[in-house]
């Protein structure tokens, strides 16, 4: 087994855990039943890519993580520390996807064996989805715009 393709997708698998996480506590915070929703399943599309790419690591003599290392801390801490409400968690899971869908991109661009190259195509077409959704719930409620208060700041300053 090639060990650089072994870390590479323990990395991915540790992003995936790191999502999981970070939809739970987005998700706690969205009001919006809609949007709620949304952030649950992408959450769960996340635990389904942690068990598809686990079992692989595992028949190809790996060990998964099955808790967050350093990285998945931090990401999980950014996502605290920016979901106060609605809009700022969507606007989290923006930063995090664009990670993920990075990741999946370049997970890809390798020369995956055919067992695994389904499990991440599959995952990142999941990624793509989830950002598209996430960009649009954003456009659609003009949420890219500075709020009134910090445009008041940027003026003064
Ligand atoms: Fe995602």
């Amino acid at each position: 087994m090639n060990q650089d393709l072994m870390t590479e997708i323990v990395n991915v698998i540790e992003l995936d855990l790191a999502a999981v996480a970070a939809y739970r506590l987005a998700a706690d915070v969205c009001v919006d039943g809609d949007i709620k929703k949304q952030l649950i399943a992408f959450g769960a599309d996340h635990e389904r890519h942690v068990s598809e790419l686990s079992e692989w690591a595992r028949a190809a003599g790996g060990e998964p993580p099955t808790e967050l290392g350093d990285v998945g801390n931090i990401i999980l801490g950014y996502t605290r520390l920016s979901s106060q409400e609605e809009r700022t968690a969507v606007l989290a899971m923006r930063g995090n996807e664009e990670l993920t869908n990075g990741t999946y991109a370049s997970a890809l661009r390798g020369a995956a064996p055919e067992d695994l190259k389904p499990i991440l195509e599959r995952g990142f077409e999941d990624e793509r989805r989830h950002i598209a959704w996430i960009r649009e719930a954003i456009s659609l409620r003009g949420w890219n715009q500075e709020p009134e208060e910090r445009r008041d700041v940027l003026r003064a300053a």
